[in-house]
């Protein structure tokens, strides 16, 4: 491997986090507008998911600027609680076609299961790779 593709070595990031009471449907539409803005810029994909209580975002993107990006992200007072569920490296992307996809789950019937599984992500101490990637599925 060369240091080249060391320095370009992808990586997926997911975490979970709490929104703040005041980040309403409003306050998500600016930062979808922003963060594909800046995402696009950088070169990072990826989907946002929201529910009453949670946040779930992936990302994905050349490692130091994902990192990067999430620990700004972590700053972010518009949620609290932000914890990292998978930072792993990556040869090929799921979200490539979104600077950032954003989806709210309401509490209606089609969403039940995604919204039990992210209740329980967002209740559990440790989440599996397999709940993941079933998300993911659900999301693409
Ligand atoms: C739940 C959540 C997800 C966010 N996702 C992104 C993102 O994908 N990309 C991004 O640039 N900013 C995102 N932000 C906003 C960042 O925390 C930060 O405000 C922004 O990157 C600053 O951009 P600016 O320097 O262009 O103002 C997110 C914020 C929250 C609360």
């Amino acid at each position: 491997m060369t240091i080249s593709t060391i320095e370009k070595a992808e990586i997926q990031l997911v975490y979970i986090s709490e929104r703040c009471a005041g980040t309403n449907d409003a306050a998500i539409a600016k930062i979808k507008l922003r963060a594909e803005h800046n995402n696009h810029r950088r070169n990072i994909t990826g989907v946002l998911l929201y529910s009453e209580r949670y946040f779930l975002q992936y990302l994905e993107g050349e490692a130091a600027v994902v990192d990067a990006l999430y620990a700004s992200i972590c700053r972010d007072s518009r949620h609290t609680n932000a914890r990292l569920l998978l930072r792993k490296p990556i040869t090929q992307r799921d979200f490539s076609r979104w600077s950032l996809g954003v989806k709210k789950l309401l509490d209606i019937e089609e969403n039940q299961d995604l919204l039990a599984v992210l209740n329980m992500i967002g209740e559990a101490s440790n989440v599996s790779e397999s709940q993941l990637e079933w998300f993911k599925l659900t999301l693409k």
